[in-house]
């Protein structure tokens, strides 16, 4: 067991105590292969795989490998277990059954799109993961309710312009020009859902820029910090955006991979897995 470097995409998935107490993580993102093309999407969880197939209509975000990694780090921490647990633009529901999955004590599901919700409620049933989901705008469906893990994937691809499909699948990456509109809402609007004890664990691109996502977190009153850091290929849509990227200067001329990072955001100082 090792402390994974800065960027670096090992084998296993080991939690890793450093020095100064903080989580560290061996992640493996799993290569994108024919399975992977045909629905299948696997992860690492304490030291076992799972392979589930996941129905996905068109315009449903196929996980990949931003959802693998945050997968990695939830089950790694064993941040679901026993916990109500809050899933945040679901997608297929892949973070949604690997919480079920890793011992959550309720899972809860929340995506714009009705197609996404209505393939989340499939794939749970079809492998027996309870699962409560809403079709709605980030925390609005459930307002009033508590939760103790959120867990997010946002849109954070910078986009040409601030405009935001609500109908499209530019819906799962778009975030606006700086990648943030969704990212910066999931930051203010947490705190109001999140039991005393409760976390929020986000994955987005280094690209939008992590230090801001610490302090809008930070201003809203969490406790925040990178949980890990992961360098992987850019996929189809930061490669069409790459040029683009490049002349706004978010990416170096040639740059063709990208940071992805794990924050971790505690209600109170002393949860687990904070500084
Ligand atoms: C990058 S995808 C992540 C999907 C899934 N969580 C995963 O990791 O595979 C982002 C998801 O957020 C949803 N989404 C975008 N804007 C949203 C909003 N304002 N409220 C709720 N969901 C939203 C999209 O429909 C999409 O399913």
């Amino acid at each position: 067991m090792r402390a994974a470097k800065r960027g670096e995409i090992v084998a296993g998935c080991n939690p890793v105590t450093s020095a100064s107490g903080s989580l560290r993580l061996d992640v493996s993102i799993p290569v994108p292969n024919e399975a992977h093309r045909a629905g299948v999407f696997s992860w690492h969880a304490a030291g076992t795989s799972h392979s589930v197939l996941l129905l996905r209509p068109p315009g449903v975000y196929r996980a990949d490998s931003d959802t693998s990694l945050l997968i990695e780090v939830m089950c790694a921490g064993r941040y679901p277990v026993g916990r109500r647990v809050l899933d945040i633009g679901t997608g297929t529901g892949a973070l949604a059954l690997a919480a079920a999955r890793a011992g959550a004590a309720s899972v809860t599901a929340v995506d714009l799109s009705l197609r996404s919700i209505l393939a989340t409620w499939l794939n749970c049933r079809i492998h027996r993961a309870r699962c409560t989901v809403y079709r709605g705008d980030l925390f609005e469906p459930v307002a009033g309710q508590h939760f103790d893990l959120i867990v997010a994937n946002p849109p954070y691809v910078p986009a040409a312009t601030n405009g935001l499909s609500r109908h499209r699948i530019n819906r799962c990456w778009d975030g606006g020009t700086d990648g943030r509109a969704v990212l910066d809402r999931l930051c203010t609007g947490a705190p109001e859902l999140l039991s005393p004890e409760g976390m929020m664990l986000i994955v987005h691109s280094a690209v939008c820029d992590d230090s801001v996502t610490l302090r809008r977190l930070t201003d809203a009153g969490l406790h925040a910090k990178v949980l890990t850091r992961c360098t992987v290929p850019f996929g189809p849509v930061m490669r069409l955006r790459a040029a683009m990227l490049e002349a706004r200067g978010l990416i170096q001329p040639g740059q063709r991979n990208e940071e992805l990072v794990v924050i971790a955001a505690h209600a109170s100082a002393g949860g687990r897995g904070v500084p």
